[in-house]
């Protein structure tokens, strides 16, 4: 089982930003712990604050991998190009949020990318990539 994770714009921070919203843990950490917990699954992980380099990512996985973990991070909410991207690949895509967006400001509330995913987490933590995980292990 192949699995990709894509972490969008200042998902680079974790563990020094805003930690009352997002935690003290950093990605890097978490990812190892996971890595670790499922050794079945081959994991893919990539962090960029780039748009088009999101979307190239998505193109050079979403042909081959068995899922894809998306946080687009604020480009949830923005980004079109991000929206169809998922939306061309053939890899089924969870969207994934640490924070509880619902429970945030109001342009937090819209996610472009939403319709082209398969489901979504949200606020749940950093839980939240287990979780999605889990949607897609036998
Ligand atoms: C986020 C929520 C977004 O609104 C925000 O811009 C982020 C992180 C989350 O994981 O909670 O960067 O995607």
């Amino acid at each position: 089982m192949k699995i990709a994770i894509i972490n969008g714009p200042n998902l680079n921070l974790l563990g020094k930003r805003e930690p009352g919203i997002y935690g003290n843990e950093s990605f890097e950490e978490y990812y190892k712990a996971l890595q670790a917990k499922y050794p079945a699954v081959e994991f893919s992980y990539f962090q960029s604050n780039v748009e088009g380099e999101l979307i190239n990512q998505l193109h050079q996985v979403g042909f081959e991998v068995d899922g894809i973990l998306i946080n687009a991070g604020a480009y949830t909410h923005t980004s079109v190009a991000i929206r169809d991207a998922i939306a061309g690949i053939k890899s089924p895509v969870v969207e994934i949020h640490i924070s509880n967006v619902y429970a945030r400001e109001s342009f937090r509330h819209t996610s472009l990318i939403a319709p082209k995913c398969v489901g979504g987490i949200f606020g749940l933590g950093m839980k939240g990539y287990e979780l999605g995980l889990q949607y897609f292990l036998p």
